[in-house]
């Protein structure tokens, strides 16, 4: 033990300056009356428990001393021995700069064969773990969006698909999931109304057991882009519906991918871009302005706080017949094609899954709004269909939210026992790391998810004029 009283302010320099110090002395005193009365320095942790505070002060105290103090954090500490009474406000290293004996009620917990002290942290998956004073980890008891005894659960099942762990969603709780990954706002009662349109399916008509939008029309389907944690769902499905559509009816013409920061960023009435949106407002915005390419007007997914929105960089004019023209430069300066695109109205389908598919087979894939659960965050691969592993867990293991996707084709798979299993094809907006290739399969014909309850189809506004410039930009472009 090793116990220096010798560098202690001397009493009789205390009386000398007193005068001078009256003030300091003063504002001491008055944190000394409340010292016993402190909260202590150390609930929560010792929170610099390595500092050397009594040794770079030059000593300890005897007995109980209102001067021997140490700055520590924002507010003293004390080197003397008082401070051992009420263990309240002693510097972390009084007790083996001062006494040389452990520092009691400082917890130390192990991870890894590494020690740690109470207050320190480290985070499991998408949950906060504290050391708490007892010496054991305090973790918050949030639901993840990657649970491994889910991915477990539906791999080990007969699902009919399989899960996987995506690092992307990895330490993310289930709500940050259903908060920043989906976006698409329930649409309102008038537009769930809204008239379906009768596709007219003739007793001729065939429909194969398997179509591919991508097979029938080669190089007019794009791939599936990634949302990243911007809850714009709404710009992501209605930009792919319309880029395929424009596409197909421009029989090649013109494949422009049309971009969702476009909408995200300027069809703001009503809108709240990456805190979710609605699609009948992304379709008004559409037909009423149109937006330019994904090339031109880059996706910039938000980096600090996943609700914010860039500013507009982007807009247009008309130029009569309805036809419209920007009035910017591309944001993307390597890119001088800001031709603006526009659709038509959206037409609503009907529910009915034949007539969902013939609208697809004749003018390509179109919108539907889904319910996404849980589970679907971990697909990689089958046909999903909302599972019940997470059945017996507590409420906040079981969320859901609406989502918005691009319905491409269907298939059927045949069980061994000769039943088979018909599904959708449909490109998600999660990157193509996620599920098969960026698409899943969904099951067909019973409204899994609600994915057959409000499915919407466009036309995009092209004239022959259109067909022929946009034909003569590409013939050029091939000669530079
Ligand atoms: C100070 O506290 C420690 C730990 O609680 C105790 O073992 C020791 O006897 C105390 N010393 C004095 C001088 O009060
Ligand atoms: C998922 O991947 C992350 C890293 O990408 C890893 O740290 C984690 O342990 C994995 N979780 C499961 C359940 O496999």
């Amino acid at each position: 033990m090793f116990l220096s009283f010798r560098n202690c302010f001397p009493s009789t320099f205390l009386l000398i300056s007193f005068s001078h110090l009256a003030g300091t002395a003063d504002r001491i005193l008055s944190r000394r009356t409340k010292r016993e009365l402190a909260s202590p320095l150390h609930v929560g942790g010792i929170r610099d428990p390595f500092g050397s505070y009594c040794e770079r002060r030059g000593g300890c105290c005897p007995g109980r001393d209102d001067l021997c103090t140490v700055p520590y954090l924002d507010t003293i500490c004390y080197c003397d021995l008082f401070c051992n009474r009420t263990v309240s406000d002693c510097c972390p290293d009084f007790w083996g700069h001062c006494l040389g004996v452990q520092p009691p009620h400082i917890g130390i917990c192990e991870r890894n064969g590494n020690r740690f002290f109470t207050g320190q942290t480290y985070k499991e998956n998408c949950n906060l773990c504290t050391c708490g004073s007892s010496g054991r980890w305090e973790c918050e008891q949030n639901a993840c969006l990657i649970e491994s005894d889910m991915i477990n659960a539906v791999n080990r099942g007969n699902y009919g698909w399989r899960a996987a762990n995506y690092s992307q969603f990895h330490g993310m709780t289930l709500d940050e999931g259903i908060r920043y990954r989906l976006g698409t706002q329930r649409p309102s009662r008038t537009i769930m109304n809204m008239n379906e349109m009768q596709v007219g399916l003739g007793l001729g008509d065939q429909l194969p057991h398997y179509f591919n939008s991508a097979e029938k029309w080669p190089g007019k389907i794009h791939e599936p882009l990634d949302q990243g944690n911007c809850a714009a769902s709404w710009a992501f499905s209605t930009a792919a519906v319309a880029s395929d559509r424009i596409s197909i009816q421009s029989m090649g013409h013109m494949t422009p991918q049309l971009s969702p920061q476009n909408l995200i960023s300027c069809d703001t009435r009503n809108q709240g871009g990456c805190a979710g949106g609605r699609i009948d407002g992304a379709w008004w915005y559409l037909r009423r302005r149109g937006v330019v390419t994904e090339d031109c007007y880059p996706y910039q997914p938000p980096q600090q706080t996943p609700a914010e929105v860039g500013r507009c960089m982007m807009q247009s004019r008309s130029i009569g017949r309805g036809k419209r023209q920007a009035t910017q430069r591309c944001p993307n300066t390597h890119n001088y094609h800001n031709d603006i695109y526009q659709s038509t109205p959206p037409y609503r389908l009907s529910s009915n899954e034949k007539e969902i598919m013939k609208e697809i087979m004749d003018n390509g894939p179109v919108q539907a709004i889904m319910e996404v659960h849980e589970d679907f965050f971990v697909y990689k691969s089958g046909i999903y269909k909302h599972t019940d592993v997470s059945f017996t867990k507590p409420p906040q293991y079981r969320k859901h939210g609406t989502h918005s996707v691009r319905i491409t084709g269907w298939g059927e798979d045949r069980n061994y026992d000769g039943t088979s299993r018909k599904y959708w094809i449909a490109a998600n907006s999660w990157g193509k790391n996620w599920g098969e290739n960026g698409y899943f399969r969904i099951a067909r014909g019973e409204n899994e998810c609600e994915i057959e309850a409000f499915v919407i189809g466009v036309w995009g506004r092209i004239t022959m004029e259109d067909m022929h410039n946009h034909h003569h930009h590409h013939h050029r472009r091939r000669h530079i």
